[in-house]
Parts: structure tokens; sequence; C-alpha cells
């Protein structure tokens, strides 16, 4: 199907808790670059801080009245699905694309299948790398994530972060993160950003080393399953597993301060791991913000959308995280949309290509008929181990003419010689130097490389040393015909570069941290 669809509208979301709009005015000339009009309703972005002169600056136009909106829409850009009242707004034959989950929206498909509507759904989206810039699902648990931190130390009485002050020494706060998925880690970051000391677990030990990576510890389980499922999704756990978990939970909700929850699969009810048992051993103070409110929580007492304090605990079930950081949101969202609508081509082009599983993935209406749920797309979250080198596999060995046998014997035959030949004073002289490139080898060879650059201004200070040593030996009347002053020479030569060296590169380093 190839249609010339020339208007573009950009509606107010109709939820009253609802403070995002689907497009920012930075999103508005990518679309004018496809070929679109751009209509946005008035007020549409007042909440997010995007207010109608922000829009008209950047060459939209603005509708007063949401019926003559929803009339004009070739293609409509929505965060939320429609409301009944928006769906008898709706243009025949338009082409809608907002959050749909068409599980729990059967009537909603039924009434914009009647009206041939083309429906696709921001939240299925299939999880594929191509597709991640579309992801809205994942910005806005992103944004979630951050917001959860903030919620919470907003709700918490200290800081998050450890300090000593003339009035005392305040510990760091400690925070558990279960679930590390997009909002988690998202969680993890901010959390450590502000100082607290932040522990995670998941059922997926592939985000073992991003959890690392944001500074955060991980929480290890001694049992073997792996929750990583198909479409990049986590799987259900056994019963054992969860029951497992739930024991290092009991544990650690004595010791932290803060438990921010995430762990959900979607389609599914959010498994309960933080039982009324557990939200009574934390200390008073407390605070528990929990993702999977939505999904009837991670929490036993959690109530959806709501706050509520508990055994002196605060219980935070909000599920309008990304709304309360509106302004972020709505451009990250909207630059997910820019992504989706450039697939489906300018407007001379434009194209519901069902080739494409992205398309095809997130297409839930095609021109009414249902076309939810679409074909499984396999993709996994596991990175592709290399394929590791089995212990019986024989090892292609290099074949070298200089064997380490061949070379010890030929440095021991040297040592004879020179034993033979030299004066005491210069093997005196070469046992030194012998020991110190071993003891220099053993002290620099273990230094981690991320201290080779600190490591390398100390080592100015010892090649000092032998700057000084070396010009006590560069003597006598022809310097060059005695091996001692040779040796002396090179001596220099090489802690000269080492001195010259080390500050070039201390001064370089500083550079980075010095303003200009
Ligand atoms: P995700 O699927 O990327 O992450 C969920 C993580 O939980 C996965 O890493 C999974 O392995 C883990 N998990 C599942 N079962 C577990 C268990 N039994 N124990 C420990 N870990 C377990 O999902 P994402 O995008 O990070 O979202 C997380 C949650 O936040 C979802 O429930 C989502 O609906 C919710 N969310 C809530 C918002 C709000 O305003 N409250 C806004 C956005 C997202």
């Amino acid at each position: 199907m190839t249609l010339a669809y020339m208007k573009l509208a950009v509606p107010k979301e109709a939820l009253p808790s609802e403070k995002r709009v689907a497009v920012s005015p930075d999103n508005i000339s990518a679309f004018q670059k496809l070929g679109y009009e751009v209509w946005i309703e008035s007020g549409a972005g007042d909440l997010a801080n995007f207010p109608d002169e922000l829009y008209i600056q950047s060459g939209a136009k603005i509708s007063k009245e949401k019926s003559e909106l929803w009339a004009k829409g070739d293609l409509l850009l929505k965060i939320n699905p429609p409301s009944k009242e928006e769906v008898g707004l709706i243009k025949e034959g338009a082409t809608l694309i907002s959050f749909a989950y068409p599980a729990r929206n059967e009537d909603l498909l039924q009434a914009l299948g009647q009206r041939q509507i083309n429906w696709m759904a921001m939240d299925c989206v299939p999880r594929i790398s191509r597709a991640q810039s579309m992801d809205a699902l994942s910005s806005m648990a992103n944004v979630a994530g951050y917001r959860a931190v903030v919620e919470a130390s907003h709700e918490f009485g200290r800081f998050f972060t450890g300090q000593i002050t003339a009035a005392g020494k305040v510990p760091p706060a400690k925070i558990l993160v279960i679930g590390a998925g997009v909002a988690g880690l998202a969680a993890i970051g901010a959390a450590r950003n502000m100082g607290a000391i932040v522990r995670a677990f998941d059922t997926r030990p592939a985000v073992q080393e991003e959890v690392k990576s944001l500074g955060g510890d991980f929480l290890m389980l001694d049992f073997e399953e792996d929750g990583a499922g198909s479409g990049g999704y986590a799987k259900v756990m056994s019963k054992e597993f969860i029951e497992a978990e739930m024991k290092l939970f009991a544990e650690q909700a004595e010791e932290v301060d803060v438990i921010i929850t995430t762990a959900m699969i979607p389609g599914k009810k959010s498994p309960v791991l933080i039982t009324e048992e557990m939200v009574k051993s934390m200390k008073q103070g407390s605070v528990i913000v929990d993702l999977a409110a939505e999904g009837g929580g991670n929490c036993e007492l959690t109530e959806k959308g709501e706050r509520i304090v508990a055994h002196g605990v605060t219980i935070l079930g909000y599920t309008d995280l990304p709304s309360r950081l509106a302004t972020q949101s709505s451009r990250l969202y909207g630059n997910n949309l820019v992504k989706l609508v450039k697939l489906l081509g300018s407007t001379d082009e434009y194209k519901i290509d069902q080739e494409d599983e992205i398309i095809r993935g997130s297409l839930v209406l095609d021109q009414g008929k249902l076309s939810w749920p679409p074909p499984k797309v396999e993709v996994s979250v596991q990175p592709v181990k290399p394929k590791e080198k089995s212990i019986n596999e024989p090892v292609e060995e290099k074949k070298s003419i200089f064997s380490p046998g061949l070379m010890l014997g030929g440095l021991c035959l040297l040592l004879l010689a020179l034993g033979w030949k030299a004066d005491n004073d210069f093997l005196d002289q070469l046992t030194v130097f012998v020991l110190a490139c071993f003891v220099g080898y053993m002290v620099v060879w273990n230094v981690t490389p991320s201290l080779h650059t600190p490591l390398m201004s100390v080592t100015n200070a010892i090649s000092g040393i032998i700057l000084i040593g070396g010009m006590l030996f560069v003597t006598g009347a022809q310097p060059w015909m005695e091996t001692k002053s040779i040796l002396a020479g090179v001596a220099i030569f090489l802690a000269t570069i080492n001195v010259a060296g080390g500050f070039l590169v201390t001064h370089r380093m500083l550079k980075m941290f010095r303003k200009e």
C-alpha cells in the first residue's frame, strides 16, 4: 500500500495525570523533511514545558480545536492508547502510532478496527538491535529508573552520599536494586552518582558485568538457573529459585535503606519478592520504590499508583514515573517516533512495509484487521560467547629457532665467559644491574595498566638516582674504551628518556583535568 500522507497530528494527551507530549519542538523539522505538515493541539506540550510558541517557532501549526486536529491527522502520534471519545474523532483509514498494550485492550482494537485504522504499537517494537533507537519502552524505563532514585531520595531522610563534616560522620545510604534491566541499570547509575552504596540482583547472570561497570555490587546466588528467555525478555523463574532469592532479599532488607524493585516479565504478574515480614525488618524511614506496581508489584504491600507508609517504611507504587520527568521523557519518546516514522518513508513513498520486521512487529491493526500477535522474532539478550578452546584440543605450537632452553644455555655461557675475563669491579656492577632489571620487571609488570601513568611519574625519582649514578661512572681519560663507562652512558641515556617522557606524560594528563 502506498499513500501520500500529508498531515501529521499530535493531540494533547487525554489522561488527567499525563504530563508528557508525544513530540517535542526539536522533532518538528525531521517530520517536515519527510514531507509532513505538522499540527499540534494547543497546549499539548504545556505540562512538559513546551508552550505553543516553541512549536510555532519550529515550524508546526497549532490547532485550537481537539476535534479539528483529530479530523486532520493522516498520521496521528500519541503516547497513551486513545480514549473512547478520541476513537470517535479519528479519521477513517488514518495511521495511529502510540502505546497500545493489545493484550489488555481488546475493546479498543475492535473500535479502531471498525474505522479501518492502521495502529502501530510502540510497546510492540521488537527488541532487536536495529530497533533500539525506536524502543520507547526502554527509553521510558530508563527515565523511570532514574526518577525512582529521585523519588526515593526525596522520601529518605538522609543523604545518599557519605560525608565527614564538622557536625559528624554521615554513612552512605545502602540501596538494593532488584532486576537489572533497563530501569534497574538506570537506577544503579543514578544512585551511584548520588554517592550511595548500590547492590543489585538479577536472574540473568549476563548483566553482572553491566552492574559492575556502573559501580554496583552484583549479589550472587548459589543456584543454577539462568533467567534469560527469548525475545530479549526474562523468563519466569522456578519456585525454588524465587524462594532462594527471597532468602537473599530477607538478609539484605535488614541492612539496606532503600529497595528499588523492577523485576517483571512482560505480560505476566510481577513476582512477589519482598514480603511484609521483610518490610517489618527494614529500618525506620527506609524506602521501597516498586516499579513493577503496574503488574501487581514486587512488594506484597505495594498499592498501585499510591504512596503508603507501612511499618515505618515508605512504599511508592507510582506507575507514572516517566510522566514525572515529562520534558525528558517527551524528548526521548519524540526521538523514538521520528525513527519509526522515518522507517515508513517520506510522504511520497509512504509504505507500511510488512516485510520489515520492526514494522510488522509493531503493527497491531492493519487497515482495521487484527495483525497481532506478530510472528516470533528470535533474539536473545545473551551475548554470544566466543568459542572456547577445549583443553583436549591440540594447541598448534609456534616453532622458533630460539627455544627457551637454547637461550638459557647461551646466557649461561655468556656469564661464564664474563666471569672468566672481567674484573671484580665489573662483576659487582653487573650483579646489581641484573638484580635491578629483575626487581624492576616484577614491580612494573604487575601494575594495573590504568596506573601506568602515575607510576611513570614516580619512576622519575628512580631515574634521577640512575642519572646521578651514571654520571659518576662516566669518567676517565677515554671513557668510550671502558665497558663500565659505556654501560653508565647507556644508563644515562635511558634514564633521561624516562625522566623527559615522565614529565611529558604527567603534564598531558594534568592538562586533561585543567579547565581552560
Ligand atoms: P526489563 O525487562 O529490561 O528488566 C526487568 C529485569 O528484571 C530483567 O533484567 C529481569 O531479568 C529481571 N527479573 C525478572 N524476574 C526477576 C526475579 N524474579 N528476580 C530478579 N530479577 C528479575 O524491564 P525494564 O524495561 O527495566 O522495566 C522494569 C520494570 O519497570 C517493568 O516492570 C516495567 O513495566 C516497569 N516500568 C515502570 C514504570 C513506572 O512508572 N512505574 C515506567 C517504566 C517501566
